[in-house]
């Protein structure tokens, strides 16, 4: 199978990195705290904006305090597990509460301590066209990938759950910054004064974090990313896709989407 060639293999049918599925039993026995806020996404649907602006919000908009490291140490990633680097349960052990934690696991995977500490999550989801487009160049960025192919090969690996994390359940309409931080601030229960959230918003702007080293990825080693190929901070817009599918492979993805998701309360209309 080309796109499972290698270095994907599945975790309970859930397409996965080896090195991710090698490093499960310390997953799986993960002990969360009550007071650990999960960040839930589908890859590439936007999870390192939304950890720096919870990173943001719980340093109370002291932005400044943001750069203390990077992203991925500030908001580790609970299933990262890659030779040479301390997997995500390792930076998490040391992380003082309240920790903020990134996953993508689909939520039947996820260590039951989340469920048992009764631990609040904040998912988030991107239109699944936009989605499949930062994937393929991420795919060719970041090195724990399989080649992806031409789009069009990967666009088919992606409608058959060939591709972390197998399936996409929400697309979304583009959201408006300032209306989602207020949401999120209601959701925690927390006040932060007008002027340090727009200080919050101008620093998770896409131009701010794609300049900061601190936000932007370029402190991996590039032998697991290589920012030349893609950066990481690719585009950051709604609708890259209409510049990528073809009005057949569109047709294609929409009679895809509604035959998987007929009858879920998750099937969304895509913005045209
Ligand atoms: S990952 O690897 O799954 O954690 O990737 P993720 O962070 O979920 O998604 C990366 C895409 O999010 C875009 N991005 C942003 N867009 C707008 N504003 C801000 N601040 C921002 N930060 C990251 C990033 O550019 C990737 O999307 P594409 O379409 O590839 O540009």
């Amino acid at each position: 199978d080309e796109v499972l060639r290698g270095k994907l293999v599945c975790l309970r049918d859930i397409p996965l990195y080896k090195s991710f599925v090698e490093g499960w039993p310390q997953v799986e026995a993960f002990q969360a705290r009550h007071d650990d806020l999960l960040i839930a996404t589908y890859p590439k649907s936007g999870t390192t904006w939304l950890s720096e602006i919870l990173d943001a919000i719980y340093n109370d908009g002291n932005v400044e305090k943001c750069r203390r490291d990077a992203i991925y140490n500030r908001v580790p990633f609970l299933e990262f597990n890659a030779p040479a680097i301390p997997s995500g349960v390792e930076l998490l052990e040391k992380t003082p509460s309240p920790r903020l934690v990134k996953t993508h696991l689909p939520v039947h995977l996820l260590p039951a301590s989340f469920q048992e500490k009764d631990c609040k999550v904040i998912y988030m989801a991107r239109n699944a066209k936009d989605v499949v487009v930062s994937y393929y160049y991420f795919y060719q960025m970041a090195k724990i990938h399989p080649d992806p192919g031409t789009l069009s090969e990967f666009l088919q690996a992606f409608m058959d759950g060939k591709v972390p994390v197998a399936s996409i359940p929400t697309p979304a309409s583009p959201q408006d910054p300032r209306r989602e931080v207020q949401k999120i601030l209601q959701f925690l229960g927390k006040e932060v004064a007008e002027e340090r959230v727009a200080k919050i918003l101008h620093h998770t702007s896409f131009q701010e974090m794609k300049k900061n080293p601190t936000a932007n990825y370029e402190t991996m080693p590039t032998a697991l990313m290589d920012h030349s190929l893609s950066p990481f901070m690719r585009k950051g817009i709604s609708g890259d896709w209409k510049n990528h599918f073809t009005v057949a492979q569109n047709e294609h993805f929409d009679h895809h989407y509604q035959q998987h998701m007929a009858g879920s309360d998750l099937c969304f209309q895509m913005e045209a």
